[in-house]
């Protein structure tokens, strides 16, 4: 077995909470909390449709990977989801930040997290974006095309000096959908082994003595529930860092795997272990570079998914629901322009009801959205309560990471707020976007 399924099955007539924050509860029937704060109350302070962060889910799993990789540095990617408070509890857990932008950098540095912990990623770098990765200070710059080496030589400087990685495609398939694998040939990141190219780029970085070469990168792609990849891809870095050595005498002391470590999003789906994937990638790497004859590089790793979407809730109202053509449609006031995941990538999710407790019968419902797209379905059919009716609340768990990351405007129905949940208190993260916010950018007439 190279996954763990979330939990062992529910008992009979309890609700099956695995793949919710660890501080979920029923305080009374059919009412749930997280954070001790009842989803209900944060709903009714906040309104609907509304985000919900357990901090303390947040900080646990920044704690639990950082006792997993004792030896690595652990950094979060922000593309998963970023506000100025994850930002913050980044930096009080001890982990580094991986950007993709100058603005997820820009609010970074604005919440105070220290620039030299901040990876810059992106394999369309525009000059702004290095210009303000140099300006700030960040520890690493990740070269993703060969254009790249020379013009972040020339923003450097004669006098500057800027480490950085190369991203290398390993030639490994991995990821939960084709959009989100990125550790093959036939897509946009990365350097290639196999064509030459990685090696190119390296010889180039070396003779720039703006640029200091810190170590390989790679990532494989996004939720990914199986360990053998990552080995996989240790062994074909490994191997790339031992002809390294050997063309150029290159001791590079840090090996980036990126992230992709995969979640479950309804009860009984696969996960990856992340016991069993530190426990693995040790032993293969100290292995792989003891034939190689190379010392163990520092390793880095960039879980964004499995550290934000977990701790995440997304909470709102039914609208409207709707029997027809043999299906019930349960139509919310939120969807594709809060989570456009189901559209992308055909993701499944489990809402459930939450302030009443329904009937004990349930019936597969179409959640879908108030989007004019018949693709706007929040989740695809979720066993819900029979009377289940407009009005009542649905909270859909695991919904931290690429929601609101990935938000937009369509339809003009605004950005929902984030709340923060800790020890029985909510607080206000991101308001949520008004109609003065949607009208303020649109300045022509
Ligand atoms: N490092 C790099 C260089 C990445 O590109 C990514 C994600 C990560 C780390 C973090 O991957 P994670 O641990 O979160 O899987 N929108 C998609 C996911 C796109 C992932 C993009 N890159 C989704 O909603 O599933």
């Amino acid at each position: 077995m190279t996954t763990t399924h979330a939990s062992p099955a529910p008992a009979v007539g309890a609700e099956d909470l695995s793949v919710w924050p660890a501080s979920a509860a029923e305080p009374r029937p059919g009412e749930l909390s997280v954070g001790a704060v009842a989803l209900s109350a944060v709903a009714e302070r906040f309104g609907t449709p509304v985000y919900v962060l357990d901090e303390g889910e947040v900080r646990r799993r920044c704690r639990s990977y950082r006792a997993l990789f004792p030896e690595a540095e652990i950094h979060y990617a922000a593309k998963a989801f970023l506000c100025r408070a994850i930002a913050r509890w980044m930096d009080e857990e001890g982990l580094g930040l991986d950007v993709c932008s100058a603005g997820e950098l820009e609010l970074a540095v604005a919440a105070g997290f220290p620039a030299h912990r901040i990876v810059l990623h992106g394999n369309a770098k525009t000059p702004h974006d290095l210009h303000e990765a140099l300006r700030y200070g960040v520890g690493r710059i990740v070269i993703d095309s060969p254009s790249e080496i020379a013009r972040l030589a020339a923003a450097v400087g004669p006098q500057g000096r800027q480490r950085v990685m190369v991203r290398v495609v390993p030639g490994i398939s991995a990821g939960g959908h084709d959009k989100i694998r990125t550790g093959t040939e036939d897509q946009k990141f990365g350097l290639s082994v196999s064509d030459g190219y990685a090696q190119h780029a390296i010889a180039r970085i070396l003779d720039q003595p703006q640029l200091e070469l810190t170590g390989l990168h790679c990532h494989l792609g996004s939720q990914i529930t199986d360990v053998k990849p990552f080995l996989s891809a240790v062994r074909r870095m490994v191997g790339l860092m031992a002809r390294l050595h050997e063309q150029h005498g290159l001791l590079l002391p840090e090996l980036d795997l990126g992230g992709g470590h995969g979640v479950a999003y309804r009860p009984g789906e696969p996960a990856l272990d992340l016991h069993r994937l530190a426990r693995r990638v040790r032993a293969e790497l100290s292995e792989a570079c003891a034939a190689a004859g190379l010392p163990v590089p520092r390793l880095i790793i960039e879980p964004g998914r499995a550290i934000a979407g977990p701790s995440g809730v997304a909470l709102y109202r039914v609208v409207s629901v709707k029997r027809t053509g043999g299906r019930t449609f349960v139509a919310v006031d939120g969807g594709m322009s809060d989570n456009p995941r189901p559209a992308l990538y055909g993701v499944r999710y489990a809402p459930r009801l939450v302030g009443r407790a329904g009937s004990a019968a349930r019936t597969p419902m179409t959640v879908v959205g108030r989007h004019c797209e018949a693709g706007d379905v929040v989740a695809a059919d979720a066993p819900l309560p029979d009377d289940l009716r407009a009005g009542d609340l649905l909270a859909v768990p695991v919904a931290g990471a690429y929601h609101l990351s990935m938000a937009s405007d369509y339809n003009m129905v605004g950005r929902p707020p984030v709340a923060a949940v800790r020890d029985g208190r909510a607080r206000l993260l991101v308001r949520r976007e008004s109609l003065e916010d949607l009208r303020g950018r649109d300045v022509g007439l």
